[in-house]
């Protein structure tokens, strides 16, 4: 059987394009005693590919070029030789980036898409959630009647951490690049909400938006909005540092200046890596399933039709271009 899939074909020094890319058409063969072939319906591009790309071994493998690549993946079995799988069920994946492929099963996940659709296992139900809840429960230890800075927060981690945090009772500020996106934001919960693109003092229009400094921010970004955070931090303030995207096709960027308010208001930041944190896992599901039921979280995904616009899809990611979790339908 044949299946398309994405190459690498260069590692870009600043901001990757189209022409890093290339589609190639494999031949994957059949499946065997004990294997299934699956067939991919949804593709997740996410910002940490793009450390993927460096040739570094951060604190994953880099891509290997001229070779498909991989990442989050959901979809359904069409052929099982393997007792644990049987045609028609959805699972979830590390093999993206291709249309089709042939597993013993190993690194499987089967996933019950009763009550949640199959894609939103690539974002609130999925990673991308996870990233969200031990960002706020772990590394901020988020408590009802605090109040948060969510930065990307018409984003999929971004969106999710909303959404959770007005979940546990605080009052929530987002940060978005543009109207529509501080809409979206005000209509997922938060209590305000500014267009960082819009204004001049980053630090000043979220402490007026939000009436005052904050206990707690949720780093996405980086850049000019982790020196906006400092700023605005009440003392003994927390930050979860998740991602710092607008470095990521900037690495030469200017750190912050401001770093003497870590000691001055007696700050705490916890990076955090989501796969050092599954223990959570079973509170992350019970939690979010909870707050589904009550309507209190909802999905939101900017779905890009075929194999073909994954690499703009991936591009998109860093101008802005997806609402929620982006994702490919194959
Ligand atoms: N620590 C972990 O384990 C972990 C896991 C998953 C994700 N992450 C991190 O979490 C962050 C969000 O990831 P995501 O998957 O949810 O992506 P996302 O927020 O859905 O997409 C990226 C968003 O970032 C904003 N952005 C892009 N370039 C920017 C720039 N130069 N300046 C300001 N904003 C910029 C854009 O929103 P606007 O239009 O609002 O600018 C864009 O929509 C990333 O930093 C990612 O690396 C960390």
């Amino acid at each position: 059987m044949k299946s398309r899939e994405i190459h690498l074909t260069a590692y870009p020094k600043t901001e990757p394009t189209a022409a890093n890319f290339k589609m190639a058409e494999t031949d994957i063969g059949s499946p065997g005693e004990g294997e299934v072939l699956v067939a991919n319906k949804f593709l997740s591009v996410d910002p940490y590919m793009r450390g993927r790309m460096s040739g570094v071994r951060t604190y994953v493998d880099p891509f290997a070029l001229d070779a498909v690549m991989d990442g989050g993946a959901v979809g359904q079995v069409v052929e099982s030789h393997n007792p644990k799988f049987k045609e028609g069920d959805w699972v979830n994946s590390m093999h993206g980036w291709r249309e089709a492929y042939i597993s013993d099963g190993a690194g499987l996940n089967k996933i019950d898409t009763t009550h949640i659709a199959p894609e939103d296992y690539l974002g609130i139900a999925g990673l991308t959630g996870m990233t969200a809840y031990v960002g706020l429960k772990r590394c901020i230890d988020l408590q009802a009647g605090e109040s948060i800075w969510v930065s990307a927060g018409a984003g999929a981690v971004g969106s999710a951490a909303i959404q959770f945090a007005k979940a546990m009772g605080a009052k929530v500020v987002a940060t978005a690049g543009g109207q529509d996106k501080v809409e979206y934001c005000l209509s997922i919960g938060a209590d305000a909400a500014v267009d960082y693109k819009a204004v001049d003092r980053l630090d000043k229009a979220v402490a007026e938006a939000n009436g005052g400094g904050v206990n707690a921010y949720f780093e996405n970004v980086g850049g000019t909005h982790w020196t906006a955070a400092l700023e605005v931090l009440k003392p003994k303030g927390r930050i979860a540092a998740c991602g710092m995207i607008q470095r990521y096709n900037d690495p030469g960027a200017k750190i912050t200046d401001n770093l003497t308010y870590i000691v001055g208001k007696s700050l705490r930041i916890q990076g955090f890596i989501v796969s050092d944190h599954f223990d959570l896992l079973p509170a992350f599901i019970g939690d979010l399933g909870k707050w589904m039921a009550e309507g209190k979280v909802k999905p939101r995904n900017t779905i890009v039709e075929g194999i073909e616009n994954m690499p703009d899809a991936f591009l998109g990611l860093f101008s802005g271009a997806n609402t929620g979790k982006m994702l490919v339908k194959v």
